[in-house]
């Protein structure tokens, strides 16, 4: 069956090219000429990918975007890829920020339009085998063996990517209860719910659970970190099993970004978890942290089963490589994740992560490959070993 393609552009001579070009691949074209048109029809017809155009009578490119993706059912997500006269970086951001999920300036080629429409509609085709499955239900703990190592930055990226790239349900929770980054990283206000809206509550159940979530225009929803460190100590190490139990019910992975503390709470999230990741870098006082966690955590009762190494920044110059580390800590690392200070940096500075808005970058290639690994491992571990008796 043909895929439907929505056009919304008040231009006509624009109308009938992208209307000529696209039948000629075979598409069904539906075509409104301006934005409130475009957003009924989208209602209506429910195309399987929409090109908006910025400049747009009654409401602009961006307002229906942001109104789309507000009204979208929870794991539904129509690609849109916005097309724009401006060329102004902060023009784009925003297009991407109100939940599109490419551009094209124009005038643009009409084979770059059809290679990236095709990337789009490939990347968030329905997946019929994911729908009314049972969610994976995995925990999986970031912990940095030191302060900067860049736990946040592959927490956050590593969720993005298994739920964009694998089309896997995932929340992502900051654990780092009195200076959590996420709303930095990810753009959102202090106003947003938290969960200390959960622990304050009278009474928890899924639903309130459900109520304080945060959803990511990435697709990935967030269960944010109080707002302020003095109200952190709300939140106690009995709440935090039964809110990652809720979570598991829901999702295929619920993620958790965790401080360098081996405190009491982050003992029970280690206790909750199917994983625990130590990020890491090749340098010696985060080999020797390493070295201690890993021990630490065993003598605390934490299967060493569960535990992943992961060398971030693995190809910078530190003079430790990989086999340098490998054999001072008397086991491998287990996964590798690429140095680009910029890219990192740069996406941590304008709130948009890396996974989101550059998923082709070499940084976001690493971090999909990361995520493909982690997906494997889920995936092996909860096929059961044994076929069941009859
Ligand atoms: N793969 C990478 N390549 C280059 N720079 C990176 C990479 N990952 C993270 N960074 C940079 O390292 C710095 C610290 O990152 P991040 O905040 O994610 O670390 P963290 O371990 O969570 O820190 P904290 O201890 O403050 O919680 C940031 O400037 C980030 O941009
Ligand atoms: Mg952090």
């Amino acid at each position: 069956m043909a895929a439907k393609i929505l056009v919304v552009d008040d231009d006509a001579s624009v109308q009938r090219v992208l209307t000529y070009t696209l039948k000629q691949e075979g598409y069904e074209v539906l075509v409104a000429a301006d934005g409130a048109e475009g957003y009924k029809l989208w209602s209506t017809e429910s195309p399987a990918l929409v090109l908006l155009d910025v400049m747009l009578p009654k409401l602009d490119g961006y307002q229906v975007a942001a109104k789309i993706r507000a009204e979208e059912a929870t794991g539904v997500h129509v690609p849109i890829i916005m097309l724009t006269a401006e060329r102004e970086i902060e023009q784009r951001v925003r297009g991407l920020r109100a939940g599109a999920d490419d551009y094209l300036i124009k005038p643009f080629h009409q084979a770059e339009l059809l290679a990236r429409m095709k990337s789009l509609l490939a990347r968030f085709a329905p997946r019929e085998v994911l729908v009314g499955r049972p969610p994976l239900g995995r925990v999986l703990a970031f912990y940095g063996a030191k302060g900067g190592v860049g736990t946040t930055t592959i927490a956050i990226n590593a969720a993005i990517a298994l739920h964009r790239e694998l089309g896997r349900k995932v929340v992502l929770v900051d654990g780092n209860l009195q200076f959590g980054d996420h709303r930095v990283f990810l753009d959102l206000g202090l106003d947003r719910k938290s969960i200390l809206d959960v622990v304050t509550a009278p009474a928890v159940d899924v639903d309130l659970i459900k109520s304080v979530l945060v959803a990511h225009d990435s697709g990935v929803d967030l269960l944010l970190a109080p707002p302020s460190p003095e109200t952190a100590e709300l939140v106690t190490q009995d709440h935090i099993p039964m809110i990652l139990e809720h979570l598991r019910t829901l999702y295929d992975y619920v993620i958790v970004d965790i401080d360098k503390r081996l405190d009491e709470v982050n003992l029970r999230i280690l206790d909750a978890a199917d994983t625990f990741f130590v990020v890491m870098t090749a340098d010696l006082s985060c080999l020797k942290n390493v070295r201690l966690v890993l021990e630490t955590v065993g003598h605390l009762g934490v299967a060493q089963s569960k535990v992943r190494l992961v060398l971030n920044r693995s190809n910078a110059f530190t003079g430790i490589n990989v086999k340098n580390a490998e054999s001072a800590l008397k086991r491998q690392i287990d996964h590798q994740v690429l140095n680009e200070y910029r890219g990192a940096i740069s996406a941590l500075n304008s709130g948009s992560p890396f996974m989101f808005t550059k998923a082709d970058s070499p940084l976001g290639r690493s971090l999909h490959d990361f995520a493909r690994a982690i997906d494997k491992d889920a995936a092996g571990a909860s096929q059961p070993a044994v076929a069941p008796a009859r």
